[in-house]
């Protein structure tokens, strides 16, 4: 470069003052917390890569041939044949992606198909495609309870629920987990004519209990409030048509909103809601985390219409997944391990951790003998618990379950978890 010509100003950082606040502070317990875990050598439980995908039941994780069974592919349609096939289809017809709202460039015949597929799957009259569950959920709570509704919701709601809940700013009156007794006190309290909304789930993921619906629905009913349940982790699979615990419990018929996903049995990413309300359609105009964002590509709701049409004939994977579940449940209560419920409810056996230290390091033990878990730490699970998250998928054989035990009865015994 030659000397005299004189470069541009350069822009200089501002100065930072000594009493500024870092606003990342605020992780900074969760930032040793990790860092302490890792400086014992250990593999990180929250940044695991699948190197390659087998099969929906194996995978190759770090070099080696992992078991998945920490999945939420339950009906294991992610390598469906006619599913895979919808896909590559409408990739080739419809292109990459919509470029845009389901409410101006973003709506194409497959989002149609797909809302078809699940008004025929549910038997309901509306059905409304979100880019996500989580959206789904954040979209329906906020835009039908707003400021002076009230909503009654299971502590232990999924995240989705509350963060709803927030954007919409109504009353949230929080009642213990599954206690009917408290949700009815809740709904007694509230004043006469205020508007109300219920939210529970058919499936709590943590534990992978199930809620009374039964009773919670009779009793939402009773005080005049709506009902809106999550189905995420139970459709596809619970019920005589998969149509979760609102068909298990005999309440599908008085429920306002079923909240559900395309991210676990149906195989792909999305979310819906699903209702019988004459006025829902107009949630499509109204509704935030549906407007103002870009739809699912073409090729997601090919996958998940032709998935969701294929799990209403599912009951042979059906009768098999509960199967799997039985014996899972069964097998590691009988090598010692306290499990999160007495008997199975649903494809989710979580596995209780004394405590977080040693529940990574049976994570690690797992892994690297060959088998993928959750491992779930607080705030996502309830009462401070860690847990070894097992979700079941239809495609895991009798015998991959008997190996899956042995994995289990090994770790526990290099652990000494058992
Ligand atoms: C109960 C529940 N609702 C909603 C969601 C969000 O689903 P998605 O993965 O489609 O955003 C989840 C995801 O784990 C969930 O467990």
């Amino acid at each position: 470069m030659s000397e005299g010509i004189s470069q541009p100003d350069q822009p200089q950082p501002l100065e930072a003052h000594a009493g500024d606040k870092d606003l990342f502070s605020k992780f900074d317990d969760i930032i040793a917390l990790r860092e302490g875990l890792l400086s014992q050598g250990r593999e990180d439980p929250f940044n695991l890569v699948m190197e390659k995908v087998l099969s929906p039941t194996r995978a190759i994780c770090n070099g080696r041939e992992t078991i998945l069974l920490g999945t939420y592919n339950y009906m294991g349609m992610t390598f469906d044949p006619d599913v895979v096939e919808a896909g590559k289809q409408a990739l080739a017809d419809f292109g990459t992606g919509t470029t845009g709202s389901r409410v101006l460039n973003g709506t194409y015949q497959g989002h149609k198909e797909c809302e078809e597929a699940l008004r025929e799957f549910y038997e309901m009259d509306h059905a409304m495609v979100f880019s996500t569950g989580y959206q789904a959920n954040l979209g329906i709570i906020s835009t039908i309870a707003g400021k002076g509704d009230y909503i009654i919701l299971d502590i232990d709601s999924h995240a989705s629920i509350w963060d709803g809940c927030a954007m919409g700013q109504a009353e949230v009156v929080p009642f213990k987990h599954n206690d009917i007794e408290a949700m009815e006190k809740r709904l007694k309290r509230i004043p006469e004519g205020a508007g109300k909304l219920v939210v529970l789930e058919g499936v709590y993921s943590m534990l992978g209990d199930i809620a009374p619906l039964k009773e919670m629905v009779a009793i939402a009913k009773k005080y005049g409030a709506m009902v809106l349940v999550d189905e995420a982790h139970s459709m596809g699979f619970i019920g005589e048509n998969g149509r979760g615990v609102v068909e298990d419990a005999g309440v599908i018929d008085d429920v306002d909103f079923i909240i559900g996903t395309f991210s676990k049995s149906v195989g792909t990413v999305g979310g819906f809601c699903v209702s019988n309300h004459p006025k829902f359609e107009i949630m499509r105009l109204v509704c935030r985390p549906y407007v103002f964002t870009a739809s699912l590509p073409p090729s997601v709701v090919a996958t998940a219409a032709t998935s969701i049409r294929k799990l209403m004939h599912g009951s042979n994977k059906r009768a098999h997944l509960w199967e799997n579940s039985k014996n899972l449940h069964a097998g590691l209560r009988d090598l010692g391990f306290k499990l999160g419920t007495e008997e199975p409810q649903s494809a989710i056996i979580a596995v209780i951790m004394p405590d977080l230290e040693k529940g990574a390091h049976m994570w690690e033990a797992l892994i690297r003998n060959g088998l993928y878990v959750n491992l779930a730490r607080p705030p996502a699970t309830p009462a401070g618990m860690t847990l070894l998250r097992c979700s079941l998928c239809a495609e895991h054989s009798e015998e991959e379950v008997g190996q899956i035990l042995e994995i289990f009865e090994k770790s526990g015994k290099e652990t000494g978890i058992i």
